[in-house]
């Protein structure tokens, strides 16, 4: 069954041209005097790309970044020090397709008695096709949904993420979605969490579908924690067309394709980062919850996404996976 609205990767990276041309109604409200000093933020896929892009920004602006990578060479927190002009950056080791390390991670944390007031959930993949992970799941599954899912509900059980509406700042989560979850079907229990095989048009529908599925579980993850009262704002956001690598896994001839769109249309991962950062630091999200922005411009989710039945059931589905 097909599950989103593009097949072709062309046709999609194109799509995400016009998005640049829409009016970003709140591009203004990010200025070059907005600090964000003793506070810190935790960010996913932060050693490439659009994560790497906001540690820097963000380190720029005085906040205290945890590099949240697959990768465990420090080549990458060498360089965000170097562009940000910031030593507060550090990086600690977490693989998305492996389930054991998320529990491993948020121990770490918890034992260092680290509570980022903001974590953005970034890391995220583009495959060409299947491919099992070493806990049996669809890759793009895990990575995109699923560990994310597992990620962000151990550092609420375990404090990490405190939610009981102390302190002078609420926490923030951010997950990092795409527009492009837009028009995709409704979520497809046939086949959640199992994994079989598939190939490029299949993978292309799912990388959107799977951001459907994303921004569902935010909205129900905002609803759960703040049914009375706001205590940890749960927001998403599309970055818009990025000019990154994360094409890396398409067949040569394909890629060779995606990049030049990439370099001619796409914009910076610097460029990317602002909206990003607006809705990590501005006091403009303080309280706000269960928000979404296409850059710089609010906009509802699909239609779907809000739905509370469909909610709940991605809660239940999703705990029955990973055995909660
Ligand atoms: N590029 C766009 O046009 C665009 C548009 C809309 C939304 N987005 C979203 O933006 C986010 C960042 O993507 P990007 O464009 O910056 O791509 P990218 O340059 O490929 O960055 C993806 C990041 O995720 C990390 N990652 C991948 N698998 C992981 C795993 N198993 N465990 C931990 N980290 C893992 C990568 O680490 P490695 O370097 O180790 O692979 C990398 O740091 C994604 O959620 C993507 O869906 C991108």
């Amino acid at each position: 069954m097909s599950h989103g609205r593009f097949d072709n990767p062309v046709v999609a990276s194109l799509a995400g041209f016009f998005d640049l041309f829409r009016k970003q109604e709140l591009a203004s409200r990010l200025t070059e005097a907005d600090r964000f000093y003793g506070k810190s933020c935790l960010i996913t896929g932060a050693n490439s790309g659009l994560g790497f892009a906001l540690a820097v920004e963000l380190a720029r602006r005085g906040t205290r970044v945890i590099m949240a990578n697959r990768n465990r060479s420090p080549e990458a927190v060498d360089r965000a020090r170097k562009l940000s002009g910031s030593d507060r950056i550090t990086s600690r080791y977490v693989d998305l397709s492996r389930i054991e390390t998320i529990y491993a991670f948020v121990e770490s944390l918890a034992a260092e008695n680290l509570h980022p007031d903001v974590t953005i959930l970034n890391a995220g993949v583009a495959l060409p096709g299947s491919r099992k992970t070493v806990d049996g799941q669809d890759e793009m599954f895990q990575v995109n949904y699923l560990s994310n899912v597992i990620l962000t509900r151990l550092m609420l059980d375990k404090g990490v993420i405190p939610a009981d509406g102390r302190g002078d700042s609420l926490p923030r989560i951010i997950f990092i979605s795409s527009d492009s979850h837009q028009g995709s079907s409704a979520i497809d229990y046939e086949e959640f969490g199992r994994y079989f095989e598939y190939g490029v048009s299949k993978g292309i529908q799912n990388y959107s579908y799977f951001k459907l599925v994303l921004n569902t579980y935010a909205v129900e993850l905002s609803r759960r924690l703040n049914a009375d009262g706001v205590k940890v704002g749960v927001n998403a956001i599309c970055p818009g067309p990025v000019h990154t690598n994360i094409t890396r896994a398409a067949p040569f001839a394909l890629r060779m394709v995606l990049n030049l769109i990439f370099k001619v249309i796409f914009r910076s991962p610097e460029k990317a980062a602002l909206p990003v950062v607006y809705m990590a630091i501005s006091p403009d999200f303080e309280g706000k919850t269960g928000e979404y922005l296409h850059m710089f411009k609010p906009k509802r989710m699909d239609p779907k996404v809000y739905e509370p039945e469909a909610g709940e059931k991605l809660w239940r589905e999703s705990e029955k996976i990973v055995k909660w």
